[in-house]
């Protein structure tokens, strides 16, 4: 069986699914008798190409490309990246352009125009998800395909798949974690006798943290990650805005350092409940957890997730250090489950000549 596949956004993420795909190629076809081929791919600065006869990971890796030539036996692809979502002779978009948490754009309209033109799409973009979950799983349900997004939240970490494929006839009732590992590893750079300054300049150098560090360390890093988990798992409609962020950032993690008791360890922890009207509430803060907490024994980088069920009672999820790899594994986990059939929508039969062949 092969799966085509058009890449949309090729940085970190992109550049380590190559690698993924192309070690894991015998394994793919021996477990899944699977093969993922590229047949296009677009990125902002390097422009498109398409390839309907579909190239091996190895083959767009061996080109250079997106910083060198185009891969062989490609021809350029003149449009953005809504008209490639939609035009790619593709089976499935792989959607990993930049995160822009205010909008979730463009990300939103390529995943739209990729459903919406009967393609599956695996992302790894919080913006879609955090911004139009509702319309984009009725238009995928509407298109017959799938949506997955494993890799949005603590990267490859399984909690969709967990929830989907594990956990039948379970309702999640709410979840905490510190999910920012920028924070966290600032914050333990402190705890340690480091200022915020050398912290974040220590998350910089161990290449966790952004240039500016305030997307992170305000909680809006975790306040999207929020909303893609309450929306996803708890039916929830929240947006990034309407998660509570409280005395986050740089002063108040002084403050809060400050006033630590002894032995107890500070996280930026998130938490959703859902209150006794049914609606889901979201929030991010500062919280010191007492040596007895299991996050409490979680490392600078390490981030973690509990959620709490009517069936399992708490289940608990630490990833260690995370990264494009990682990122890239959820991706590849979501491709195996799309061709498996497991995915909610899958169209039965081949959706364009690809799949099923
Ligand atoms: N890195 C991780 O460990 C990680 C973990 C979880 C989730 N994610 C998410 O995964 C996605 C990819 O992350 P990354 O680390 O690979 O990012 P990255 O290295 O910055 O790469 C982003 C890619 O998207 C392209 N791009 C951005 N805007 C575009 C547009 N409008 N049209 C076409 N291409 C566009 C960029 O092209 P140019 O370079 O040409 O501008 C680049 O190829 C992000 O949404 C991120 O939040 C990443």
């Amino acid at each position: 069986m092969e799966l085509r596949l058009a890449l949309l956004g090729c940085g970190n993420v992109g550049h380590a699914l190559l690698e993924m795909v192309t070690e894991k190629e015998h394994d793919l076809l021996r477990r899944f008798d699977l093969r993922l081929s590229f047949t296009g791919g677009l990125t902002r600065s390097a422009g498109g190409w398409v390839a309907p006869e579909g190239l091996t990971a190895r083959q767009v890796l061996s080109s250079g490309w997106p910083l060198g030539e185009l891969p062989t036996g490609s021809v350029p692809f003149a449009g953005d990246g809504v008209a490639f979502a939609a035009a790619c002779p593709a089976d499935a978009l792989v959607e990993l352009t930049s995160l822009r948490p205010q909008t979730g754009e463009p990300a939103i309209s390529h995943v739209r125009a990729a459903l919406a033109s009967g393609r599956h799409v695996v992302t790894a973009n919080k913006g879609p998800i955090a911004h139009a979950y509702r319309d984009l799983r009725e238009l995928a349900a509407e298109h017959g395909v799938s949506l997955r997004f494993e890799s949005t939240v603590l990267d490859g970490t399984p909690i969709f798949n967990l929830a989907d494929f594990t956990l039948p006839v379970t309702r999640i009732l709410g979840f905490r974690g510190p999910l920012n590992s920028t924070s966290n590893f600032v914050l333990s750079q402190m705890m340690a006798g480091a200022s915020v300054e050398d912290g974040v300049t220590a998350a910089q150098r161990a290449g966790v943290a952004e240039a500016d560090p305030s997307y992170d360390l305000d909680g809006w890093d975790a306040s999207v990650k929020a909303v893609v988990l309450a929306n996803v798992l708890m039916d929830a409609d929240l947006r990034p805005a309407d998660v509570k962020r409280l005395k986050l950032g740089a002063q108040a993690m002084r403050t809060a350092v400050a006033a630590l008791k002894p032995r107890a360890t500070l996280k930026q922890m998130v938490e959703a409940t859902r209150g006794a009207d049914g609606h889901v509430e979201a929030s991010v803060r500062l919280v010191p957890l007492p040596p007895g907490d299991a996050f409490a024994h979680l490392a600078g980088m390490e981030t973690g997730l509990r959620l709490r069920t009517d069936t399992m009672g708490e289940l608990t999820l630490i990833e260690g250090e995370g990264g494009p790899g990682q990122t890239a594994f959820g991706v590849l986990t979501d491709l195996i489950t799309i061709v498996r059939g497991l995915a909610p929508s899958v169209r039965r039969g081949p959706p364009s000549g690809g799949l099923g062949r």
